[in-house]
């Protein structure tokens, strides 16, 4: 049929309307954090404008929200002028060019007989300033360009050791402190476990996992992700300045509240400076967080003035690095591990070559993506870095050393342990073994299961389990609770008195959390993130094992891939076995009640508007319902109480107007904690 002017004319009419609602829904969700729709309404409308613009190619715009594929908008986050530049450090790399810039500043400080300096561990994160008023924090900024940063006061505030207040009578009008944000080395790997779990890309580092989960535009994200500070420096001061030299002013940040290093150390001389560097290099493993060097200071606040600052780098501080974790070697070959979910994991083993002090065979390979974008191929001489504990890797291989005769890597069809055939995952990078009673996941996944974040079953680890999978007494998790004392005997090493404290630790694991247990259940996409969301919703593994695919995905950090997940493994027959066997077995299958919030709403209606800090919308809403209480979703002569958060609509003011009574998130959180009469 012919289009007619007046088809053309509706249509773009409809496209117009489509994208004002669509680009309101986006603002909602990705600015606000408070979508008005389900995801399914909102990609009914997508889908609708999609059509539309397939067929009238000529209504499609750049600005079209159908151009964005729903990336998150990244200019929502404010500017932020610094008040003075945010600098960054010369560095060196030996005690010879340590020496050579203590004698430049000698120099330039004639008459000046003791420089006292301040040595502290570099930590490697991202630079950061806090801001003070009246002993408030008030804003939270990176350091961008030096001089204009990103305003993410939210994001710092899910810091814990972020002070939201300090005493006010003990501070300036307004001051700024600077430190650098960073992950911890555990925190780090706990990360990449998970999203590898999830089939989320990895993050290369802790400092790319810092800096990323900082700049996350939703802060209840960044709030997940285990951030720490170290303060290193008094910024910008409105009125007196409360010290005269760094050291002291350190001490006075750490007496109102901030966190320093506490192994920065005091340095009369630069020789004492050269100590600490190699103290700090020494113990650089051991360290719970990643540094890449210590920075040295001259202490005086008058001295510091003196020597200045040139080319956006102080003349009083210098960084003094710690050599590159990197060597080359040949990679030999290309094994493959069998995961928990049964993903089929490439590593590279090398000719062992010493790195740092401690010698490196194997390095991760993470995917064939990974290896086929590096072009790391059997054979190779590569490029290998380690960056303190986290796994050595791959940077590149060292092309211009090749013989000719070096593999191009293939993936495995089969899998190595049972010989079943590997599948890609459709849109994924992961191939797995697609026979869910393979040995290798079969082991795996009891290792999970009592791994420290799970039930954390002191005993059984990757020894005690391997042994009990092999003797065949342990075949999927449920099957620990049924070990006994004579079974665990007839293994070797395994006397009477650690024969009776595994049996013990096993029974004292019953009583764990639901939310570990559901991540010990190793169901594929769920980390513990998501098992603490489920825990919360569903309250029992009868009630999530009956939820459908809607049902969860109602639930706001789940999304349909996850969903579907969830509802498959507990369709499987295997899992339903193990779900009665620890039943039996009398493991903890459910959330502990609250006594205090247990029904305590009874007869409440509630009504939640805005953003709030500590729940999703949805959570808050299933904290109502557990406990009795009702949910509307406007408020009306009925609302007992109008929960409001962050940026809230009409309702606070239709709230005022009807005499209903509001309530901030603190109280609300009161009030389901029992510290507060409803
Ligand atoms: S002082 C003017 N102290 O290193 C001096 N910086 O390369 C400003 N850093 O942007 C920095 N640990 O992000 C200082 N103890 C420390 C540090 C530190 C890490 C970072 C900081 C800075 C970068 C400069």
């Amino acid at each position: 049929m012919a289009e007619t002017l007046s088809d053309l004319e509706t249509a773009k009419k409809r496209v117009n309307e489509l994208r004002k609602l669509i680009n309101h829904h986006n603002y909602r969700y990705y600015v606000l954090d408070d979508p008005e729709v389900s995801d399914a309404e909102y990609d009914v409308l997508m889908n609708e404008l999609r059509k539309l613009e397939e067929t009238y190619p000529d209504l499609v715009t750049p600005e079209s929200p159908t151009q964005r594929v729903g990336a998150a908008p990244v200019d929502a986050f404010g500017v932020v002028q610094h008040p003075e530049p945010m600098l960054s450090l010369g560095n060196v790399f030996s005690n010879n060019e340590l020496l050579a810039w203590h004698k430049r500043i000698k120099n330039l400080l004639p008459g000046v007989e003791q420089i006292d300096m301040v040595a502290e561990p570099k930590m490697d994160g991202l630079a950061v300033a806090l801001t003070y008023v009246e002993g408030v924090y008030t804003l939270g900024a990176t350091r961008g360009d030096g001089y204009r940063g990103e305003d993410i006061t939210q994001n710092l505030k899910t810091i814990k050791s972020v002070p939201l207040e300090v005493p006010r009578e003990l501070v300036p009008l307004r001051f700024e402190v600077r430190g650098e944000v960073f992950m911890s080395k555990a925190a780090f790997k706990k990360l990449n476990d998970d999203r590898a779990r999830e089939g989320l890309p990895l993050f290369a580092n802790p400092r790319n996992a810092a800096a990323g989960s900082v700049r996350q535009l939703d802060s209840r994200i960044t709030a997940h992700r285990s951030l720490d500070i170290f303060i290193y420096s008094l910024g910008w001061v409105q009125g007196k300045v409360p010290a005269d030299n760094h050291w002291d002013a350190m001490q006075y940040l750490k007496r109102i509240g901030f966190k320093i290093n506490p192994l920065n150390t005091f340095c009369r001389s630069i020789e004492e400076v050269e100590a600490f560097h190699q103290r700090i290099q020494d113990a650089r493993s051991a360290l719970t967080y990643e540094t890449d060097g210590v920075v040295a200071k001259v202490n005086s606040f008058a001295l510091q003035k003196r020597l200045g600052i040139v080319a956006r780098e102080p003349r009083w501080a210098i960084a003094y690095k710690f050599p590159a974790l990197q060597a080359t070697t040949r990679l030999k070959r290309i094994e493959v591990n069998v995961g928990r979910t049964g993903s089929l994991n490439p590593l590279a083993v090398l000719e062992p070559v010493s790195i740092g002090g401690v010698t490196v065979s194997r390095a991760a390979l993470h995917n064939e993506d990974y290896i086929r974008e590096k072009d790391i191929r059997e054979g190779d001489i590569v490029l290998v870095q380690r960056a303190g504990d986290v796994i050595p890797e791959i940077v590149a291989p060292v092309v211009s050393r090749r013989a000719g005769d070096e593999k191009p890597y293939v993936m495995p069809r089969k899998c190595p342990v049972c010989g079943a055939d590997a599948v890609r995952e459709e849109g994924g990078a992961i191939t797995r073994c697609s026979n869910s009673a393979c040995p290798a996941q079969a082991l795996e996944k009891i290792k999970h299961f009592a791994s420290r974040d799970a039930m954390d079953i002191e005993g059984v680890g990757e020894k005690l389990a391997t042994a009990l999978f092999e003797f065949g007494l342990v075949k999927d998790p449920a099957d620990l609770y049924y070990l006994t004392i004579d079974q665990l005997l007839h293994l070797e090493r395994m006397g009477e008195k650690s024969a009776a404290k595994v049996l013990d630790s096993i029974t004292k694991s019953k009583n764990r959390p639901f939310s570990r247990l559901l991540y010990g259940l190793g169901i594929p996409q769920v980390g513990s993130e998501t098992a603490d969301v489920l825990a919360r919703c569903f309250q029992n593994i009868d009630s999530l094992m009956a939820a459908k695919e809607d049902d969860l995905t109602r639930i706001m950090t789940i999304g349909p891939k996850t969903a579907h997940s969830i509802y498959v493994f507990f369709r499987q027959e295997g899992n339903q076995r193990i779900i009665e066997k620890l039943r039996r077995a009398d493991v903890n299958l459910k959330t502990e009640e609250k006594q205090t919030t247990a029904r305590l709403l009874v007869g409440k209606q509630f009504v939640v508007t805005g953003r709030l800090e500590n729940f999703t919308r949805q959570e808050a809403e299933e904290r109502v319902r557990e406990a009795g209480g009702a949910v509307g979703s406007d408020v009306s002569r009925k609302t007992s109480y109008l929960v409001v958060g962050a940026d809230p609509g009409s309702k606070a003011a239709k709230a005022q107007t009807l005499g209903v009574n509001t309530l901030t998130e603190q109280e609300f959180m009161d009030i389901l904690e029992g510290r507060r009469q409803p």
